[in-house]
């Protein structure tokens, strides 16, 4: 059967205490709606509709994915209420998954077993807690699943069931439709509220699945931003347990974040307060010291990073050392054996085998040429104020310390500037280019004031 996917995502969620709208908020560097589509699209869905209405435009510039089809709840009046928005779009042959736009860490396992498990009847996704808050209980006759009860319309037997209703749900869109048009908002609240269905299908006859999952934490809700910073925890761990597994080292698995996708070959280490961003690829034997921050790097095998570095889009070859407090920014690409040392920033510039930067400068829009020195303090002078313009410094150069190499300059093969030099022209190749005022001493000069 075909499946259609409904997300809820209309809520404001009033606990956050912000001003954006809850599903928008971010975990492990993504909103926790983008957690929800991209386990919706494991599934591979026909169609996938998100219920939109506190925020919604703000919500759908947030994800302009083609895939999605957006479905407004004007007024929110409850989540049987938020569906029924989506009914009469829903193909009637297909089934259909019922997913919240605040419970991010839903695995896409635990999904296909609610899509198994619903039969011909509804399947809910449960899990237990010692006390289930505020959460709607399961109530049970012996096995079966009888109905669901809301935290504020349940007694106080009811209130002390720890097994909960996570809100996710798989049925059949003919089913749906049906029992959609008999919801009544005569509670506590005066919403409509789609746990009512399971008190249909017991009505009918029809089996009621509770697939229930080991770790509560996989069906939690973001309501504050206490749960927030507690899913965030979670998942940290999830991912650090992985890399574990995969033969990474960690020094402490409780102080790595990954926000994106980290893949490790083999004996990689990371230590202390490390954060990967996006795509971050690391070799054999890399090595990431304390306090690193990678955003979409690749970095090829036995190159070290020592602490306090940050690279973004950047290309590092094999068996470079690079930091501590280096910074390589969009555009960076080195080649193997490149040192980068501490406080050099690179942007733009591809540097190739064996060169060294090691102190104190900046290269930017540069290329660098292979087994090039370049001195402490040197700086490519890229920007004139209105474009920016390209050094280039061609094999085997020697670059003295503290020199300024104002673009557009070549600096041909095996150059010798001296240190100091401001260099605005081409040099000759294999030549020592020495440019700066000359250095003088006055005979008999004395202070003033000075006997
Ligand atoms: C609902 C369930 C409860 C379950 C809990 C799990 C009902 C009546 N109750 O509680 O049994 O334990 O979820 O978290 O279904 N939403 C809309 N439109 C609305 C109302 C809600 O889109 O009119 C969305 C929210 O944005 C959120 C989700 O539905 O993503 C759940 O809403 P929330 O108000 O948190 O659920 P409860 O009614 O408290
Ligand atoms: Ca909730």
């Amino acid at each position: 059967m075909q499946l259609d996917v409904v997300v809820l995502a209309a809520g404001q969620g009033k606990r956050m205490n912000s001003d954006r709208p809850k599903v928008l908020h971010e975990l492990a560097g993504k909103p926790l709606l983008a957690h929800v589509l991209d386990t919706a699209r494991e599934l591979s869905p026909r169609r996938i509709f998100v219920i939109h209405g506190q925020g919604a435009d703000a919500v759908q510039k947030a994800f302009p994915d083609k895939d999605i089809e957006w479905v407004l709840q004007a007024e929110q009046l409850g989540t049987g209420h938020a569906v029924k928005q989506a009914a009469s779009k829903l193909s009637p042959d297909s089934q259909v998954l019922i997913l919240y736009g605040d419970v991010p860490l839903v695995r896409a396992a635990t999904l296909r077993r609610l899509l198994e498990a619903a039969g011909d009847g509804v399947s809910v996704l449960t899990a237990e807690l010692t006390d289930a808050g505020s959460y709607g209980r399961v109530i049970r006759e012996g096995n079966r699943v009888v109905k669901i009860v809301e935290a504020k319309d349940a007694s106080p037997a009811e209130r002390a069931i720890k097994e909960f209703n996570a809100g996710l749900y798989a049925l059949s869109a003919r089913r749906l439709s049906g029992w959609l048009g008999k919801l009544k908002n005569a509670n506590a609240q005066k919403e409509y509220y789609l746990t009512d269905i399971v008190g249909f299908a017991v009505a009918e006859k029809l089996p009621v699945a509770a697939v229930k999952v080991e770790d509560a934490m996989e069906v939690e809700g973001v309501n504050s931003k206490g749960e927030l910073a507690a899913l965030e925890r979670a998942l940290q761990a999830r991912e650090a347990r992985r890399l574990l597994e995969a033969g990474v080292t960690l020094a402490d698995p409780a102080r790595i974040d990954v926000r994106g996708s980290l893949e490790c070959g083999r004996d990689v280490s990371i230590d202390v307060n490390c954060v990967f961003e996006g795509r971050v690829r690391l070799g054999d034997r890399v090595r990431i010291g304390p306090n690193c921050v990678l955003r979409n790097v690749t970095i090829q095998s036995d190159t070290v990073i020592n602490a306090f570095s940050q690279l973004e889009d950047a290309e590092v070859g094999a068996n470079c050392r690079i930091g501590p407090y280096a910074r390589l920014r969009p555009g960076t690409s080195l080649a193997e054996d490149v040192h980068i040392g501490n406080f050099v920033e690179v942007k733009a510039s591809r540097i190739a085998a064996g060169s060294k930067a090691n102190h104190l400068s900046y290269i930017g829009d540069s290329e660098v040429g292979e087994r090039v020195n370049v001195g402490a303090g040197t700086i490519t002078c890229n920007y004139d104020g209105v474009a920016k313009h390209r050094t280039v410094i061609e094999d085997e150069c020697f670059i003295g310390s503290d020199a300024t190499l104002v673009a557009p300059v070549r600096i041909a093969k095996g150059s010798y500037i001296g240190a100091g030099s401001t260099i605005s022209k081409d040099t000759p190749a294999g030549q020592l280019t020495v440019a700066r005022a000359k250095q003088v001493s006055l005979p008999g000069w004395k202070p003033k004031n000075k006997g």
